[in-house]
């Protein structure tokens, strides 16, 4: 089966009240370790590349990593850029074999993301491409962008019609209060995501699938490990788990996830150099780190995305 896009994936989500984990890959062990937990459990799945994993691991490394995966899972894989910052980010992935690009514009003005949106879309339907787009700014950092809490802003409801209908978008990503990384909530503060904000775009946008970025749950397990092995993350905090499982539920089609296979491969990686200092073959740290990030996707499918089965 060749790459596919997330459209068939999306509408099955949507009528099944399930999500598509869509998990970010920048090396061997990481491409290994989600699609081998899919394949064991039968999960459709979105592999995402950002522009910082282009420039680390190489487009077309990325591109043959992704390709072997489909050969030896069978699965319906769908590879989308994640957060393309212009056109031609976008137009270089489409020319290069994605079945999926990510046009955020989301920092600019709405006409403006409107404007560069609808060229992208134009381009990508033209090549069988699919498009995500975002309305609504969420906090953290991604590649060399940094949007403080105060920057940040929910989605406003009232423009997701005209700008679904301007752009011809596929999906849609909204700001309802995730984040990027690993400080997503002020500790001692109840983490709580803007359910109000998800329903009334979903009442004006019927049967459109919606995406949630920056839906890591930080697990406090890795993060001890992580301190206790000699980091430092105090107060790193992430969306409970229940809220993603509701919003998967929901109109959301596709929740992405990265920091929660960052947080498991550095606490493996850690707790080994610590068991093992005199060790020094990448494989023998690179192993339990891949088992750890194939532990954490096979989580994600079964007890928050509901996709398990889904392939
Ligand atoms: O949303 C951002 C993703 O976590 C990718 O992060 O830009 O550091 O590769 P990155
Ligand atoms: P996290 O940092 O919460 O894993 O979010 C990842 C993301 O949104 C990638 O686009
Ligand atoms: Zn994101």
């Amino acid at each position: 089966m060749p790459l596919v896009t997330s459209t068939e994936m999306f509408k099955k989500a949507y009528d099944g009240g399930y999500a598509i984990g869509a998990f970010n890959v920048n090396n061997m062990e990481i491409v290994q370790g989600i699609t081998e937990a899919a394949k064991d459990l039968n999960a459709p799945l979105i592999l995402q590349v950002s522009k910082g994993a282009r420039a680390y691991a190489n487009h077309t490394y990325l591109m043959k990593l992704v390709e072997a995966a489909v050969i030896e899972t069978g699965l319906p894989i769908c590879l989308h850029l994640d957060h393309g910052d212009s056109f031609e980010t976008c137009k270089s992935c489409i020319d290069g074999g994605f079945t999926s690009v990510m046009i955020d514009a989301s920092s600019k003005p709405f006409a403006e993301n409107i404007e560069i949106t609808k060229k992208v879309v134009e381009y990508a339907h033209d090549h069988g491409v699919v498009v995500e787009a975002e309305l609504g700014t969420l906090a953290g950092i991604e590649d060399e962008v940094q949007v403080s809490a105060e920057d940040s802003s929910y989605t406003r409801p009232e423009e997701v019609e005209e700008f679904v209908s301007k752009t011809g978008c596929d999906s849609l990503a909204i700001a309802i209060g995730t984040s990027h990384g690993a400080y997503k909530f002020k500790p001692g503060t109840k983490p709580q995501l803007r359910f109000d904000v998800l329903e009334e775009v979903s009442r004006r946008l019927p049967g459109f699938p919606i995406v949630l970025h920056g839906s890591s749950s930080v697990p406090q397990d890795f993060v001890a490990r992580i301190n206790k092995f000699g980091g430092n993350m105090p107060g790193a905090i992430g969306v409970p788990e229940d809220q993603l499982r509701k919003a998967a539920s929901m109109s959301v089609c596709k929740i992405n996830i990265d920091s929660d296979l960052r947080l498991a491969m550095t606490a493996t990686i850690r707790e080994y150099f610590a068991e093992h200092p005199a060790d020094f073959d990448p494989r023998q740290y690179l192993k339990p780190a891949r088992q750890a990030i194939k532990d954490m996707v096979a989580h994600k499918i079964v007890d928050v995305l509901g996709c398990d089965n889904k392939a």
